[in-house]
């Protein structure tokens, strides 16, 4: 080989080798710019299988954390009825402008919407009945912190849904049993496949 090819190749192997580093540890959060693929209902994490885990009940107040464009806030939102509410946050205010927007249209007020990094929730203790997270924990560095902050603002009789689906921010659910274990929190209900699941976590020692 010529020096211009091997040079050629240490370049190629340079670049394939950053490439695969960014796909292993980035962790920025979805771009807004593809949003329309988060429109698209992913296979095994379905609405009705994160309704069999929520069992919401009308006049809830709920979390969603991470909510993209809104396909399962909307979805939720009409479960509460006029007394109960969602509260969506997110680090991307496009992301909360586009469930607001997309709320408006249909008629749904049940929604609130503040900017925040789940890493650090702003709300007191034991403000919610039940809060959800579908395809957001494994983009989020410190995802032990999330499930800390998660168990906190959950009342003690609580329950906390997450949806994981293979992707390249995929977390196995014997990692979020440990974060869960650490935090206090213990499975309750799981659906689906591994490499496509709802787990729902409750409380340790709340009433099942
Ligand atoms: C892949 S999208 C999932 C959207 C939606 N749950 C779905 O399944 O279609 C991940 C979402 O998590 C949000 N997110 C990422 N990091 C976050 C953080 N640290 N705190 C709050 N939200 C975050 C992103 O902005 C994005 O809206």
């Amino acid at each position: 080989m010529n020096r211009r090819a091997l040079a050629f190749a240490g370049a190629s192997a340079a670049a394939v080798g950053a490439a695969a580093a960014w796909w292993f540890t980035d962790s920025a959060p979805y771009p807004y710019a593809q949003r329309r693929l988060l429109d698209l209902p992913l296979p095994f994490l379905t609405n009705r299988r994160l309704d069999a885990l929520l069992a919401i009940r009308p006049g809830e107040r709920v979390l969603e954390i991470g909510p993209g464009t809104g396909l399962q806030a909307l979805h939720v939102a009409g479960q509460l009825g006029d007394d109960g509410r969602l509260d969506i946050i997110d680090i991307q205010d496009q992301m909360l402008d586009h469930v607001m927007s997309r709320a408006r249209a249909a008629g749904i007020t049940t929604i609130t919407a503040a900017k925040a990094d789940a890493r650090e929730l702003p709300f007191p203790d034991a403000t919610f009945d039940a809060a959800y997270l579908v395809t957001v924990l494994g983009e989020i560095p410190n995802q032990a912190a999330v499930v800390r902050e998660l168990r906190r603002v959950l009342k003690p009789a609580g329950r906390l849904v997450v949806g994981e689906f293979l992707d390249r921010h995929y977390v196995p659910i014997v990692d979020l049993l440990g974060y869960g274990n650490e935090a206090g929190l213990e499975l309750s209900g799981r659906l689906g496949p591994p490499l496509a699941y709802f787990a729902r976590l409750r409380p340790d020692r709340s009433p099942a």
